[in-house]
């Protein structure tokens, strides 16, 4: 082949040895692009089989595997236009058959091994692409994501709560925004004890949500609009109302007995039944439930509802997989947020943990997280499930926060994960031993939380996510930055600079995007739902007998950090209920006061609002996806607890970015001369800039944040 050649290799739907393929192109090519087309139509499917290997020019540096659908250029049979959402057009063009065209062979890479040129190594190929991060491009890390929580999106039945429907009706507004992925929160059938995390059946949808078969439009919906769909993956527990469950519980020696954790009581100092160890729930109280008719008890990490599967079991492991995974997979989702997943592996002796809180049983201390077999579990999940789909996967990964630990569930190398939300920056301020107990935070921890998350995959084969919020988190303006009606809408437009410009895939949660904030500070806990946040009040009430001082300490800390924050119905305008429900008693939860201010509709006629802000950031990061997706990330100044300021970098183009997490004035100096302005969430940047002079000091207005190109010298 000639130098600037390249393979184009077209892998057909469900290819069994896609990853090991794309893994022996990914050592062996200078130029490849790899080809799936899961979902265009089996005529599409049987053309292209046709001419599964062909070779083409590939502008030099250029080095990519998509995943994304290929079309022929019908204009020259010879030509290949690859086009998709998240990338443009794919620069290849002569596009020869070869000769021996044979079909695909799923044992790689004899039919076209004579094809791959010299060995190179992971290294070479960084350093050809000038990227810190892998030089694989992939659909799912280019691509920006938006979390959906379905019961508060948008009600199209007129019931209160938001439906299938409801989302399929946003996708057009979901794709003018710029958004690639959408991961719609559970949806299963569920009782709601914890908001549709407690399945009760993997293989159909919550009634009030839709039908499977609303499921099916939706996912053709947005494959249709070039979106993907994922969906959330909760099988560290089920409901108890879980067919699976019932049967466990029905006897002792019911064959589905072992696929819960079930244990024998202990017995106390007094002779009285004692659970087997002092572990507490998330939920508040004990993770044991005494189950009289079977005379055990059996685990739960959250609510009692919610009994933990026994992933020791080999026979529960298959069916989960078959049952959660398999079952949406075969349906064409495209990956799953895979809940608290580093929870399945146990320790096995389940022994107390030490006792930090003198006045009561149950002891926090989370040993459960990351047991002994947890990495042989996901790779099993990958090599059964995953491996064979061209899926994506992204962990919620609690309770971990050595980098090299993180690492080895991201490691591409490993197949477990491609990526996870490390809880680091959503920990902020969560009290260390009640998480509902606020404790302050400085910016300079803030800022080496970003630090150590966007460098932790230099020089390796890993991946990261950018993300600030999602349905269990407060929201981030309130959170990192200002909800002063002075400052919410620069505060949110700084974050909004600051996450568009990092490095990873970048997942926005709904409402994000039109800087919704907090609950209003006077709400009383009768307007909070979550169950967590619930019983931790009514739990800390009967421990300090109401005393005010302490009630209050807890409400303001869930005012901060409660997950309600998030579950508030989505604005969509100024008429009742935000345009949410059309429903006369309202919502299934209090709308938030502002929604006359903060909606959609009056953020999508103004040019300068956070709504057009981030359309424009996300655009932004598209085009320039090589520095903000990719580059490499260097801050300045970390001990500064009013300023952020980093630089990005790929190949031959830097970014800089300042940004002022404080109500007053700041003086910087950016670490780079000859930088241009590119955006400023202050109207008058450009001005402002032009009087700043040619050397490197900048005054930085309160909230403010701007975000500078500037090329190698
Ligand atoms: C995850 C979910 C959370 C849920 C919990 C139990 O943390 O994000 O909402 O309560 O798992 O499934």
């Amino acid at each position: 082949m000639e130098p600037g050649d390249g393979i184009v290799i077209f892998l057909a739907p469900h290819c069994k040895s896609r990853a090991r393929i794309r893994a022996t192109c990914h050592d062996r090519l200078d130029h490849a692009a790899i080809l799936s087309f899961s979902h265009q139509s089996a005529n599409d499917r049987a053309h292209w089989l046709s001419s599964t290997v062909a070779s083409c020019r590939v502008d030099p540096g250029e080095r990519h595997f998509l995943d994304e659908p290929a079309y022929k250029d019908p204009s020259s049979p010879d030509n290949v236009l690859l086009e998709n959402s998240s990338f443009g057009t794919f620069r290849a063009t002569k596009v020869q058959k070869p000769s021996n065209s044979a079909p695909l062979d799923p044992t790689f890479p004899p039919a076209f091994g004579h094809l791959c040129q010299r060995p190179k190594s992971f290294k070479a190929a960084q350093e050809t692409m000038g990227s810190v991060s892998s030089p694989e491009m992939a659909w799912w890390k280019d691509g920006v994501a938006y979390q959906v929580y379905p019961a508060s999106f948008a009600d199209t039945n007129g019931d209160g709560l938001g439906d299938i429907p409801g989302i399929i009706s946003k996708l057009d507004y979901l794709a003018s925004l710029g958004i690639d992925i959408v991961w719609v929160s559970p949806m299963f059938e569920s009782p709601q004890v914890d908001m549709g995390y407690d399945i009760s059946n993997y293989e159909g949808v919550h009634a009030p949500y839709g039908t499977v078969e609303d499921m099916d439009v939706l996912i053709a919906e947005c494959h249709e609009r070039g979106m993907r769909l994922i969906l959330d993956l909760v099988i560290n527990h089920t409901s108890d109302q879980h067919a699976w469950f019932k049967e466990s519980r029905s006897s002792r020696d019911n064959p589905k007995r072992d696929w819960y954790v079930w244990k024998k009581a202990k017995v106390g100092p007094n002779g009285e039944r004692m659970p087997p160890n002092n572990w507490r729930s998330y939920f508040s109280g004990s993770v044991w439930e005494w189950d009289e008719p079977t005379q055990e008890y059996y685990l739960h990490l959250f609510a009692k509802e919610q009994p933990d599967l026994n992933w020791e079991n080999l026979e529960a492991r298959k069916a989960i997989y078959e049952s959660s995974m398999r079952f949406w997979l075969e349906k064409g989702v495209d990956g799953f947020r895979v809940d608290c997943v580093n929870m399945y592996s146990k320790p096995q002796g389940y022994e107390d943990v030490p006792i930090v809180d003198n006045s009561t049983f149950v002891q926090p201390g989370p040993v459960w997280a990351n047991g002994p077999r947890i990495h042989e579990f996901l790779r099993e999940m990958n090599m059964e499930v995953l491996n064979n789909y061209d899926s994506v996967t992204v962990g919620e990964l609690p309770h971990t926060q050595n980098p090299s630990h993180v690492r080895k569930f991201v490691s591409a190398g490993d197949k477990q994960l491609n990526m996870v939300f490390q809880f680091d920056i959503v920990d902020l301020g969560a009290g260390k031993k009640d998480k509902y107990c606020f404790e302050p935070w400085k910016l300079s921890r803030f800022k080496e939380i970003v630090a150590t998350w966007q460098q932790f995959i230099e020089g390796t084969d890993a991946w990261t996510t950018v993300f600030c919020e999602n349905h269990d988190q407060g929201r981030s303006v309130s959170r990192y930055a200002s909800d002063d009606p002075k400052y919410r809408e620069l505060s949110a437009k700084m974050l909004c600079i600051m996450l568009c410009s990092l490095t990873g895939t970048l997942f926005v949660y709904q409402g994000q995007e039109i800087g919704m904030v907090n609950v209003p500070k006077h709400w009383p806990i009768e307007d909070y739902q979550d169950i967590e946040s619930v019983n931790f009040y009514r739990d800390m009430e009967k421990k300090c007998q109401g005393d005010k001082k302490v009630m209050d300490y807890v409400m303001s800390s869930i005012q901060v950090l409660g997950r309600d924050n998030a579950r508030l119905p989505m604005h969509w305008d100024d008429s009742d209920f935000a345009g949410f429900t059309k429903r006369k008693e309202g919502a299934w939860m209090r709308v938030h006061d502002l929604y006359p201010e903060i909606n959609v509709a009056k953020q999508e006629s103004e040019p300068d609002s956070v709504l057009s802000f981030w359309k424009e950031m996300i655009q932004l990061r598209k085009e320039k996806r090589e520095v903000f997706v990719h580059g490499s990330f260097r801050m300045v100044e970390p001990d500064s607890d009013e300023t952020f300021i980093f630089v990005k970098q790929f190949g031959q183009e830097k970014a800089v970015v300042a940004l002022n997490f404080s109500g007053t004035e700041q003086t910087v100096n950016l670490p780079e001369k000859n930088v241009k302005l590119r955006v400023g969430n202050y109207l008058d940047a450009e001005a402002a800039e032009s009087q700043s002079g040619l050397g490197t000091k900048r005054v930085l207005r309160p909230w403010e944040g701007r975000l500078y190109l500037a090329a190698v010298d």
